[in-house]
Formats: C-alpha cells, structure tokens, sequence
C-alpha cells in the first residue's frame, strides 16, 4: 500500500519552478477518438497518470495498439476487436464512457457497463444517451450494461439540458461520423473539449463554432490520423497557484495557457497572491502573508471549476475572516471536509454549502484521500501542517497528477512516498 508522509510547517514558503504536464481530462477524449479512424493518432504531451493507462488498457481490449515514447502517444485501433468496456475499467475510471460514442459511429455497435456509483455524488450518463439516441441509436441497458446499436448514426439537433462535459465530448465525437448534419446546443465550454475539436478537424472532421455553445458538425464517411498535442493541464496548474498563494511562495509555472486559468487567477488575486504573467506560457505566483476571505461557487467553465474546489478551501483555512464555498456541480463533493477537520480546519457543510472559518493553524494527522482532487487539498493542508501528515489511499491522486511528490520536493516540500 502506498501513502504520502509530509512533513509541514505553517512557516513554508515554497520557492522554484514547475513545470505543469498535459491535461488529464484533454488526454482521455483524444485517446478515445483513437476509435473512429483505422489510422494512427500521435498524441505529445500526455500526462503519464494512471487515468491514460486506465482508457489504454480498455482501447487495447478494443482492438488498440499503442507505443508511448517519453510525454507522446501512438495510437492505432486498425480494426475493432471487441466492442465491450466492463465493468472492472470502467468502475475505475467513469471517463471509460467516452467510448460509446466512437464506438457506435464506426462499429455500429457498444456496450459499456454502467458506471455506477461514484466517490463524487450521482454523475447520471443519461444526456450521453439521450443525445446518441436522437442520433438514431438503439440504447437498452441490461444487467448493469448500455447496449447500443445503430445501423448508421443520422445528423440531428440535440439540445443539452445541462451543461456536460462528457456528454459534448461523446455526442461530438459520434456526430463526426453521422449522416448529414448535427446542431449541438448548449455545450459545455471546457477548453478540454476545444482541444478535441480541434484534434477531430486535424482528422477531418467538419465543426463550425468550436469553443461555442452551438456546435455544428457534418458528418463525413471517415476520418483519418493526426498529430496533436495536448492543452496543459489547467487544474494542476491551478494546484500549483493555490500551493503558491497559501505558502507565501514564489513559484514559475511553465507550460501552462495563462487563459485556461482565468477565473482561478481572479480569485487567488482578490485572496492577496500577486499573479504575473510571463512570456506566452508561464506565470509567476507571490502569496501574501494575509489571505482575504471569499466566497466562491462552482460553475461550468468559465467559472470557477469544482475540479479546484477542495485546493481553494484548504487556502480558505488560512484567510483572515469567512468564506462560504458553494458547491453546484456535484452532490457530496465535501468528502475532502471531514479529512481537513482532523487537521485542525474550521469548517461546516449544510447541502451544498461549506463555511470556511479562517484562520485556523493546522497540525499534521492521518487522514484518507477520497477522490482526486480531495487528495490534492490534503496534500496543500500537509504542507502547511505542523507535522507529519499521513494521505493513505493515494490512488485517486496517481490517477490525475504526474509525479506531484517530485515536483513539491522540487520547490521546497518535505514530501514522500512510502511504502508498507
Ligand atoms: C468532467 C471532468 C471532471 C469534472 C467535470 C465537471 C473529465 C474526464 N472529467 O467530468 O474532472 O469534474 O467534468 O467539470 O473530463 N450530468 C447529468 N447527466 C449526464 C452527464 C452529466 O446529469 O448524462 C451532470 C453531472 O451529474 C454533473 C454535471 O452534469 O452534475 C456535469 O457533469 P459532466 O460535465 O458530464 O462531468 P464529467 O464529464 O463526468
């Protein structure tokens, strides 16, 4: 078992240079396209976290071959073998789901278990489903499976009830193979899902309105290989200018899109941390020795993204007053809550609301990590922990941060892995 020993200090002051890897969330689509094309598809800049070997191993059982060479990725499904993603991968990773559209477009045929519960509140696939099924899909579910087929996926105007990140990946990456033409409205913005887009085009793809909230693909008869690099990931980054800003540092972070970030830079700006743009790709963060409270809900991008939710509240612990952070995307995403009180924080949780009562100095214990970005929180309040803190359960963050031990120790961090 592996856990994660820091060794903190409210006095840290972390002090160097980061570089921030490729989208993690960017990665999974582009290797899911891999499906709709026998040709092969380079992606650089891949993160090197356990979510991308989690979807290769499911593309392999499709029919994938795949060679990672450093950060770049060839990936080539020249035939498709199976047309199953089980239960097993698709537990461990709900992002597995993104399959089902690719799948459907060029095999005519999928079936993906249902993802279930999750550590994050009820996450229902049931826009993926209504979109492919407005497509001409036949979609049954039968023992905790999604059984889908269609002949040929037909052109249709599909309007989101609410914004899914997901659900606009899967539905953009079928209508690319569809008869005729589909009008996608009310599409989540992520810049996750422009990269996408712009990989389908680079494989010929026809989308009009990439970034927008309407989206128009026309469906061509296929689509071939491309190269295609990965945005950075803008919530490591995020973790990064968080980490920053709660331990008056002074941090480069390189790599990054600066306008990925915008909303996140806003809010660490009116907390106190000085933000400063560098060149094109890197920026500069100072903290303040005093943190303003705020008050922060979760949205759809632009907003403020509940992937940074648990790493702002830990920053929240340490301002000089309130804070009331509003949690809208989720159901249960507080599971961080719990884990931060064992360290000495100052907070409660009535529905979707947490009350952060700074400041409060914290002191290192045991805790366990719930899910990803919870994870990260605890690893920010470790840091700034008189003491040792202990993270068991670390699988959730191998699953989305690239070697993050290595990169604190870098800046200044007592932190390791250990195991036993
Ligand atoms: C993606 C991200 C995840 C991020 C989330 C929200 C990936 C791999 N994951 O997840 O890191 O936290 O966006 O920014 O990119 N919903 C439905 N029905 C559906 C689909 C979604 O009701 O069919 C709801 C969800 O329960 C949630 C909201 O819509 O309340 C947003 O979910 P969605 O954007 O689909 O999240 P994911 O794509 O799963």
């Amino acid at each position: 078992m592996e856990r994660i020993r820091i060794r903190g200090t409210h006095d840290l002051r972390l002090q160097g240079e980061v570089r921030i890897s490729g989208s993690k969330n960017a990665v999974l689509p582009a290797i899911a396209a891999g499906l709709l094309t026998n040709e092969k598809l380079n992606l650089t800049n891949i993160p090197l976290v356990k979510d991308v070997f989690t979807i290769l191993t499911l593309m392999k059982q499709l029919g994938a071959e795949y060679d990672i060479e450093g950060n770049s990725l060839a990936v080539q499904v020249r035939d498709i073998a199976s047309d199953e993603a089980a239960y097993e991968l698709v537990r461990a990773m709900r992002a597995s789901i993104l399959v089902l559209g690719p799948l459907l477009a060029r095999y005519g045929k999928a079936v993906v278990a249902l993802p279930g519960g999750c550590a994050i509140g009820s996450r229902p696939i049931d826009l993926h489903i209504n979109g492919l099924q407005k497509l001409g899909a036949t979609i049954s579910l039968e023992h905790g499976y999604i059984q889908a087929t269609a002949d040929k996926l037909s052109g249709a105007s599909i309007e989101f009830e609410k914004k899914t990140v997901g659900g606009t990946e899967n539905l953009l990456m079928a209508a690319s193979l569809a008869a005729g033409e589909t009008v996608l409205k009310n599409c989540a913005l992520e810049p996750e899902i422009t990269n996408l887009c712009e990989l389908l085009v680079k494989m010929g793809a026809r989308i009009d309105g990439i970034g927008e909230e309407t989206v128009r693909v026309i469906g061509v008869r296929e689509l071939g290989g491309a190269t295609h690099e990965i945005i950075p990931d803008r919530i490591e980054a995020g973790t990064f200018l968080v980490a920053g800003a709660l331990t008056r540092g002074d941090i480069l972070l390189n790599h990054i899109n600066p306008a990925h970030l915008q909303t996140i830079i806003e809010k660490l700006r009116y907390s106190g941390a000085i933000i400063e743009p560098l060149r094109g790709s890197a920026l500069r963060v100072v903290g303040s020795r005093e943190i303003k409270p705020q008050d922060i809900t979760t949205s759809p991008y632009p907003g403020f993204p509940t992937d940074m939710q648990a790493q702002f509240m830990v920053l929240m612990t340490q301002a000089l007053g309130t804070s009331i952070i509003t949690e809208t995307i989720f159901d249960r995403r507080f599971s961080h809550v719990n884990e931060l009180l064992r360290l000495g924080a100052n907070i409660e949780v009535q529905g979707d609301k947490a009350t952060v009562k700074g400041r409060t100095p914290l002191s290192g214990a045991e805790v366990i990590a719930t899910d990803l970005r919870a994870s990260a929180s605890l690893i920010l309040a470790g840091l700034i922990a008189n003491g040792e803190t202990v993270i068991n359960e670390i699988e959730h963050l191998d699953r989305g941060y690239e070697r993050i031990e290595e990169k604190l120790q870098g800046i200044g961090a007592s932190i390791e892995r250990i195991r036993n």
